[in-house]
């Protein structure tokens, strides 16, 4: 057992994987996407507008919207936010490893959505407007 998990007397029920950009990613049940992406080593997965510059996890509690993700076809959820579920697929704005330009633009979409942003159906704390 994980050290960290044997410290804690942790026993999540078992890990599941799911679909980030085409790639299977494991989940440890009750991780949110944001720690998910992390956990497999993805640090940034969009980047701005203005500048290119690259985004991910940066206040990890909802506030920067730096982490900003696709979900179930659902664009610009905070990643910190929504807890990752079995069959959950998730698009981010990394590009294509063969160059193909990134199948989501999450920083257009927010700008769109405006100040409130679409909401997403995940209970208490999932998605926008609904914490
Ligand atoms: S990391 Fe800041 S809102 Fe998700």
């Amino acid at each position: 057992m994980n050290p960290a998990r044997r410290l804690v007397r942790a026993d999540p029920e078992p890990g599941f994987e799911i679909d980030v950009d085409g790639e299977a990613v494991p989940v440890v049940p009750g991780q949110s996407l944001g720690a998910v992406l992390h956990a497999a080593g993805i640090r940034s997965w969009r980047t701005t507008r203005s500048g290119g510059r690259p985004r991910g996890l940066f206040c990890g509690i909802g506030v920067c919207f730096d982490c900003l993700v696709t979900v179930n076809g659902v664009p610009s959820l905070r990643a910190c936010q929504i807890e990752a579920r079995p069959g959950d697929r998730v698009t981010t704005g990394r590009p294509h490893p063969d160059g193909r330009p990134a199948a989501d633009h999450a920083s257009t979409e927010r700008e769109a959505a405006g100040p409130a942003g679409p909401g997403r159906d995940r209970g208490a704390g999932g998605g926008r407007g609904d914490s």
